[in-house]
């Protein structure tokens, strides 16, 4: 069977490196066509520096990389430095990148990409703030239909939110472009903060990820290091969760996933509640079921085909 084509869209980002490198260690199953950088974790000449330094660390230069918007359609940009250090890439030493981004802007990447691909061939992974996809949206409504699937990490229900009490971070920061997204009838999955605090990166894991010895494992392992001092004040132990590469494990396993189809409405409003993930699990709406929402992780299998993918690269 032919590797599935993906883009990723992404603000490196710890665990958005964790996603980049689980993928492209992962070349049977799938093709990263591209790579498109937004602002978000850092502002985005940091999220496109990183995202080079990735793709290098990966040992495939070959992977395009384009820088999009810096900032949300709506709201100014907040960033988390707190969590992801101040180049977004904290802990790990990598080098400055040597591979140039490209010239042509994410949105434009995507638009002719998207409409240049056969119809449902292509499926957009979002890391972060949704802002390019949507921005690509509004340009050509054309690739809605041509889309096989949106995978995103971002929202929550159930534990609520990470950025306020009501909304997870990647929403939070653009809730308007997820709304777009959300609301324009492509298919969409999305891994939550329900779901990515089940995948629970522990430090006994990382140990056996840097054992394994390529330098990717061990700059992996490195990031985490630094990725891991957010959080004592939420986490109980020294696990965290290692958020954007749930949504590689779900193209790699579904099965491993509790999931549901579900009504998933993005609030845009209300002053306290603006990101929040509206999702009718029970559904007492009857609205569309526009979203399989990603409820929990088997993190035995998640973590086991990480660590293999990982340490297969250089
Ligand atoms: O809330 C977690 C998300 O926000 C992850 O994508 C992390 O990289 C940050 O972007
Ligand atoms: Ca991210």
């Amino acid at each position: 069977m032919a590797p599935r084509k993906i883009i990723i869209d992404t603000d490196p980002g710890q665990d958005d490196a964790f996603a980049i490198l689980f993928a492209l260690g992962s070349p049977d199953e799938l093709d990263v066509v591209g790579i498109t950088t937004v602002g978000g974790n850092v502002p985005l000449a940091l999220t496109s520096k990183n995202a080079l330094k990735v793709v290098e660390l990966a040992g495939r230069p070959d992977v395009p990389v384009h820088a999009g918007c810096p900032a949300p359609m709506v709201r100014k940009l907040i960033t988390a430095e707190y969590v992801h250090g101040e180049t977004g890439l904290d802990g790990a030493d990598l080098p400055e990148p040597v591979t140039p981004l490209q010239s042509e802007h994410a949105v434009n990447y995507m638009v002719r990409t998207i409409m240049d691909a056969p119809e449902g061939e292509l499926t957009v992974c979002t890391l972060g703030p949704m802002t390019n996809l949507a921005m690509a949206m509004t340009m050509e409504p054309r690739i809605v239909s041509r889309l096989r699937e949106v995978v995103l990490m971002g929202g929550g229900f159930f534990q609520g939110g990470n950025a306020t009490p009501a909304a997870e971070f990647n929403i939070f920061v653009d809730p308007h472009a997820a709304h777009k997204v959300f609301d324009s009838g492509v298919p969409v999955t999305m891994a939550g903060i329900d779901c990515t605090y089940t995948a629970l990166m522990t430090p006994e894991w990382l140990d056996r990820l840097r054992a394994t010895g390529s330098r990717a494992a061990i700059e992996a392992a490195n990031l985490a290091d630094f990725y891991r001092q957010y959080g004592t004040h939420k986490f109980e132990t020294p696990a965290r969760p290692i958020h954007d590469a749930c949504v590689t494990g779900y193209l790699l396993a579904p099965q491993i996933y509790e999931q549901r189809q579900c009504a998933v409405t993005i609030d845009i409003v209300s002053p306290e509640t603006i990101g929040m993930t509206v999702v009718d699990w029970w559904h007492v709406t009857g609205r569309r079921k526009n979203c399989n929402v990603l409820r929990r992780i088997d993190p035995a299998p998640f973590f086991k085909l990480m660590l293999e993918r990982i340490s297969a690269l250089p």
